[in-house]
């Protein structure tokens, strides 16, 4: 196998694919020597990682031209257009990376254009097979925790309860929405940095974990609007979509909960949808002025109505942040932990000491979930539906198929 791990081309992106010693223990497995791997110089620039520790892990620094002639290619983001994949021993490119496709699918048609095998990581089957390569998991908790650091940092008061000489500060109040692995690792460092913290998922199992985290889980009674509360979770354990009238009775429910809160932090999500509004407007401005809101949704249009990527707006004195790049300012970890889940997920591809791509690509169930495009088609159920013309219809196969 030769694999070639690029420089990532957008510039704010700081995190690389694999990290030098897992170049090395990719290389080292192979018995057989017939794995190679060539970096794009700079690749690991971003996440301190110089060149010459690739080098001396057994890589072979290359510019990207030589790079892109590898037989599997590994970056972090999609590849950016017009990039063309030319491997050199004759077998279709495969491309390994995160290109969302339920959410943007046209990247899975541009790959599939391409005649490119493109993997997308993000499409990982949370099963405990599969825990080794999630990195949506990995990439959340980072998310989780920087999002409180920011919050902490940007609050005119400090979290813990202080009793000083010169008065009693009462510690911040926390509370965070959406309780996946970017909320609960939120809830945690919240919680070491002396918050009080409540938190709310629209999962009924997630209360529990809430608990267990030692914040307060925030219930909300959503029966005369859904009936089973259980039908707020699909099959695969995620989030399914709220109705209109549900979506605004919880709203309703949260209010007291926000305009009592110092900092609001926001993680929901559904797969392959739009992030779900939780808080108005008229709910921000419930909040005293100097709280803060940190929304991690912001990519698929964010859970605060006020949310705009990647910048800061002041409303009414309330601080409402939106960064998209909260993993990749924690470069060197993010990167660690990217690199770990991508090195499990080539094991998995291609076993044997690198000397094979597996043939059971659409039988295995951790491959074909995340296989998009193969032989110049969209292979993947839930993205080639999303493609279709009726998006409600399209995102909704989509979701069952992730389900
Ligand atoms: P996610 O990033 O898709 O969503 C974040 C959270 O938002 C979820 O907890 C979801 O329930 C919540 N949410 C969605 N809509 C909401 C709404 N309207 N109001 C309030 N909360 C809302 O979730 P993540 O972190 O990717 O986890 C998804 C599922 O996967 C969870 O059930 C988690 O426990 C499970 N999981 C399983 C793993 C495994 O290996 N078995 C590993 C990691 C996660």
């Amino acid at each position: 196998m030769r694999l070639g791990l690029l420089r990532e081309s957008d510039p704010s992106e700081n995190r690389v694919a694999l990290v030098a010693d897992d170049v090395a223990s990719l290389i080292q497995r192979d018995d057989s020597n017939a794995t190679t791997v060539l970096v794009e110089s700079g690749a690991g620039a971003s996440a301190s990682i110089a060149d010459n520790a690739y080098r001396d892990a057994g890589a072979t620094l290359a510019e990207r031209d030589e790079v892109l002639t590898a037989d599997v290619i590994v970056s972090v983001t999609d590849l950016p257009n017009g990039t063309v994949l030319r491997s050199s021993s004759g077998v279709p490119a495969i491309f390994v990376g995160v290109f969302d496709p339920l959410w943007a699918p046209q990247r899975a048609q541009r790959h599939a254009a391409d005649g490119v095998c493109a993997f997308s990581l993000d499409l990982v089957p949370r099963i405990t097979r599969a825990q080794s390569m999630d990195v949506l998991s990995a990439m959340g908790t980072i998310a989780g925790y920087e999002s409180v650091l920011l919050a902490a940092s940007r609050l005119p008061q400090m979290f813990p309860l202080m009793m000083t000489a010169t008065g009693t500060l009462a510690p911040a109040r926390v509370l965070v929405l959406g309780a996946g692995v970017a909320g609960l690792q939120a809830i945690a460092t919240a919680r070491r940095l002396g918050a009080v913290v409540e938190a709310y998922d629209v999962r009924p199992a997630a209360l529990e974990q809430i608990r267990s985290m030692g914040a307060r889980a925030v219930e909300l009674d959503l029966s005369e609007v859904t009936g089973d509360a259980a039908a707020s979770e699909d099959s695969g354990g995620y989030a399914r979509a709220q109705t209109d009238d549900t979506a605004q009775r919880q709203q309703q429910l949260l209010t007291p909960y926000v305009a009592a809160s110092d900092v609001v932090i926001t993680t929901a999500a559904v797969p392959g949808r739009a992030s779900p509004l939780l808080m108005t407007e008229a709910m921000v401005q419930e909040m005293a002025t100097g709280s803060v809101v940190v929304d991690l949704a912001a990519e698929r249009g964010g859970n605060c109505e006020l949310s705009q990527p990647n910048t800061e707006i002041i409303h009414n004195g309330v601080t409402v942040l939106a960064p998209t790049d909260l993993v990749s300012r924690c470069a060197r970890h993010s990167s660690q932990m990217f690199s770990r889940a991508l090195t499990a997920f080539l094991g998995h591809l291609v076993p044997d000491g690198g000397t094979g791509l597996r043939s059971d690509l659409h039988e295995d169930e951790i491959l074909s979930a995340m296989l998009v495009t193969q032989g110049g088609d969209v292979v993947h159920q839930g993205v080639a539906a999303a493609l279709q013309p009726t998006q409600d219809t399209a995102a909704q196969t989509a979701q069952e198929v992730q389900g």
